[in-house]
């Protein structure tokens, strides 16, 4: 098959930098919704965004249900407030107020919540590349989440994910049949603004780690052979975080 390729240049620089300026920007939001409504022109383009992210075997396994309505949203936060009186006596006793104190969700004050779904079977029993990772369809539909967040993001709007629920409570209250798997339940809308830094490490929760300890060269364990790259991180990192 002959194909016409697209240039493979980069993008012009204002468009990158708008790239890593969404990445870099890019908030988890939970407390700072407004209520005004999202139009469906910037709630197409989030989904659309969504909708073009790599999947296994191009399987798309994403459908996403748009959430407004008060009594689903309400079904949804109950389940979230019984999980979180359960997460807060999980955690070690010094740290149970910290948590307790922290907003971890904007269910009921978003004006739309999307649930991103993962259909396991959507593309049949044997999809190309799933073969022998079976979570392969549950992580494209995680790419699709990555998409919309950072879309919401250049659009000016906030999206915090909410993971603090018995996910069974979710599929009953949006009536999502079984063997289609609720991914990420997400709160979108206009935001008050956003904060600097994760809010977990303003609240001295867990700091970012230093990226040059994440990285191995040719081998688990393998962290010094290239100095260089390093060097880079480092600079890079601390250049971000004196932003
Ligand atoms: C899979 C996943 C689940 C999450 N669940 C929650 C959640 O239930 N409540 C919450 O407040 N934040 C949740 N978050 C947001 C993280 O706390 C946040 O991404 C992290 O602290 C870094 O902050 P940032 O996203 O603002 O950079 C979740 C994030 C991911 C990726």
């Amino acid at each position: 098959m002959e194909t016409t390729l697209l240039p493979a240049e980069a993008l012009p620089d204002s468009e990158r930098n708008g790239v890593y300026r969404a990445i870099f920007s890019r908030r988890d939001t939970r407390g700072e919704f407004l209520p005004d409504p999202v139009s469906d022109e910037v709630l197409s383009r989030l989904l659309m965004a969504a909708h073009h992210a790599p999947s296994v075997g191009f399987m798309q396994p994403w459908s996403f249900v748009i959430v407004r309505g008060e009594e689903p949203r309400r079904r949804v936060h109950d389940a979230f407030l019984a999980a979180h009186a359960e997460a807060a006596l999980m955690f070690p006793e010094d740290k149970r107020d910290t948590y307790r104190s922290l907003k971890l969700e904007g269910i009921m004050e978003a004006p739309v919540n999307i649930c991103v779904t993962c259909d396991r079977d959507r593309a049949g029993p044997v999809v190309i590349g799933r073969t022998h990772i079976r979570t392969m369809d549950l992580y494209s539909s995680v790419c699709a989440v990555q998409n919309l967040w950072l879309a919401a993001r250049a659009e000016g709007l906030g999206l915090g994910w909410v993971s603090i629920f018995d996910n069974a409570v979710v599929q009953r209250a949006l009536g999502i049949p079984d063997g289609i798997v609720p991914v990420a339940y997400l709160c979108v809308g206009k935001v008050r603004g956003y904060h600097p830094r994760p809010e977990l490490e303003a609240a001295g929760w867990r700091p970012r780690l230093p990226i040059d300890q994440l990285v191995h060269f040719d081998r688990w364990g393998e962290q010094e052979a290239d100095q260089g790259l390093l060097n880079r991180l480092r600079a890079d990192q601390e250049t971000l975080a004196g932003r």
